[in-house]
């Protein structure tokens, strides 16, 4: 048999990159921070963070990512602004529910602390109900026996856990939603998050999309 299966349309990919800079550094600026109660979390005053002076290479180094990430994916020179950005505390045994970010094209995520145990960021397959009306799981559970690692995996899980690697920026569609479970590990999670938007004027007059 010679049978084909081809991807036909797919979600924006997940972007992820190391940031090459001291995260010590990121670190210690972080903790500096006033914070306030979130629904099950901690989250900074200051959502604007990545304005700060200090945080400067940090931001040159985010926006190059997600210029990067526009040309290869989207195949686009489009200049692209981070607008806000802040910093989210999930101490042991807190969470963060579901979201999404309205208002942004990508938004992203850089893990500034976390160990071992920390709990992952998890991005649900939000095109999943749309392709696969008909369950052959439990639920949408996975038996994982009969499945090759990484191949068609995105038409049967419902969830894609990113692990918190130190110092590793993640970027990804901004409707997309995803979540933080339970902190089960005795230490604080720390992460950045950042929104973007296309810098105007984008989009065509021609196919009346434009934007000034
Ligand atoms: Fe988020």
């Amino acid at each position: 048999m010679d049978d084909q299966y081809i991807d036909m349309f797919l979600p924006p990919p997940l972007g992820v990159t190391q940031f090459p800079g001291d995260i010590n550094y990121i670190q210690k600026i972080c903790k500096e921070l006033e914070f306030q109660r979130n629904s099950c979390n901690s989250i900074t005053v200051d959502n604007y963070l990545l304005n700060k002076p200090e945080l400067i290479d940090l931001k040159t180094y985010i926006g190059d990512f997600v210029h990067r990430y526009t040309r290869t994916v989207f195949h686009s020179n489009q200049e692209i602004d981070i607008t806000q950005s802040w910093v989210n505390i999930t101490d042991s045994g807190e969470e963060h529910p579901k979201h999404q970010h309205p208002n942004s094209y990508m938004s992203g995520v850089m893990f500034v602390k976390s160990c071992n145990d920390s709990p992952p960021l998890l991005i649900e397959n939000y095109l999943r109900p749309q392709y696969s009306f008909v369950d052959l799981y439990d639920g949408g559970r996975l038996d994982n026996s009969d499945v090759p690692p990484n191949k068609y995996i995105s038409t049967n899980t419902p969830i894609y856990p990113v692990m918190p690697v130190q110092g590793n920026i993640v970027l990804f569609s901004s409707p997309t939603p995803h979540m933080v479970p339970k902190n089960n590990s005795k230490e604080e999670r720390i992460t950045l998050a950042f929104n973007t938007y296309p810098k105007r004027p984008f989009g065509s007059e021609r196919d009346v999309t434009y934007v000034t």
